[in-house]
């Protein structure tokens, strides 16, 4: 089954061509990050009218890469939410309108499930595991019975891991988006040179409010003078890695799950690869998503779409929500 999905939930244009839910013929993406950049974060106006312009030229793109036709799609998916409601739309209204033109269903995903899904691209994982999510805008650990079986078993409860990235690294003066280039700075640095403080929450909950604050604190503490950014961003990055992990393991050891799965934006993240690579050696079988299908894209979208789509009677009634 030939599937077209277009993700178009944030700052990210994308479509791609996926193969039952596995085989990526065509992931094409264009990133409006260079736009955003200037305000330091997305505009939700600017980000939509982005879409609008770029998403005809991504779906050619995609069927060029991928070297089929309209006519060989079998499905058309996009994101349906959570999302930027007038980024949705447009992903939404392409896809839908692809599906009436050419006859063919239309299939509405979550976002945060594609993101799971991208774990099944070029890849034979297979359910049950559990999977930890960090993205830009949310922090969950997540149960994945069976590919249409998942449940939250832990969040967070202020902000989410990539946003407290993205704010840490405006604090310290890096440019938007800054969490690839706190994780570059992080690479240079010393771990232990400062203690940052880990959130005392329950097993299920995340907290990194507190650990922005104390950021913004030792910053502040340099008066001015040079920061030692690469040390800074180091055990920042440590504190997040070692909470991540921790509960992680601990929901995976209460539901007796050996095999543990990074997902999201942040699972692009060289610490957070490394400590979960290293569990291989402890008796887990562990997987990240590959880099180009960490941060969003429409390959992951087309997965969700074939092995968890949306259900519902009538797909072309679904409409975009802002908050998942
Ligand atoms: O999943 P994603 O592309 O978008 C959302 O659905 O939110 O995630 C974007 C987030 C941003 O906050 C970005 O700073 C963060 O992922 N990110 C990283 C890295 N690459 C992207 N955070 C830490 N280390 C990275 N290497
Ligand atoms: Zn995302």
């Amino acid at each position: 089954m030939l599937i077209l999905g277009i993700e178009t939930s944030c700052d990210e244009t994308a479509c791609a061509i996926v193969r039952d839910g596995r085989e990526v013929l065509s992931n094409i993406v264009a990133s409006q990050i260079k736009t955003h950049a200037e305000f330091g974060g997305v505009i939700p106006e600017i980000a939509a009218r982005e879409h609008l312009d770029a998403i005809n030229v991504c779906i050619k793109e995609a069927y060029r890469e991928a070297g089929v036709s309209a006519n060989d799609i079998d499905a058309f998916a996009s994101t349906v939410g959570p999302g930027l409601v007038g980024c949705l739309l447009v992903g939404l209204n392409s896809a839908k309108t692809l599906s009436i033109v050419h006859n063919k269903p239309y299939i509405g995903v979550n976002h945060l499930q594609a993101h799971i899904s991208a774990n099944f691209l070029e890849t034979e994982l297979e359910p049950p595991f559990m999977g930890l999510l960090v993205s830009g805008g949310h922090t969950q650990i997540i149960y994945v019975e069976d590919y249409d079986k998942q449940k939250i078993v832990a969040q967070t409860i202020d902000d989410a891991v990539g946003e407290v990235y993205d704010k840490v690294a405006r604090l310290m003066g890096l440019p938007y988006p800054g969490g690839i280039m706190l994780d570059k700075m992080a690479q240079e640095g010393s771990k232990n040179a400062f203690k940052l403080p880990r959130a005392r929450v329950g097993e299920d909950e995340f907290s990194f409010s507190g650990l922005k604050t104390a950021v913004l604190r030792l910053v502040q503490s340099f008066n001015g003078k040079e920061l030692p950014k690469h040390d800074i961003a180091a055990s920042f990055q440590e504190c997040v890695s070692e909470t991540l992990i921790q509960k992680l393991l601990i929901q995976a050891d209460k539901y007796n799950c050996k095999k543990i799965v990074l997902a999201g934006g942040v699972a692009a993240n060289s610490e957070l690869r490394r400590k979960i690579a290293e569990l291989n050696n402890k008796g887990y079988i562990t997987q990240a998503p590959k880099m180009k299908f960490c941060t969003d894209n429409a390959a992951m979208i087309a997965s969700c779409a074939y092995f968890n789509p949306i259900k519902t009677d009538n797909p072309l009634e679904l409409e975009v929500f802002s908050r998942g």
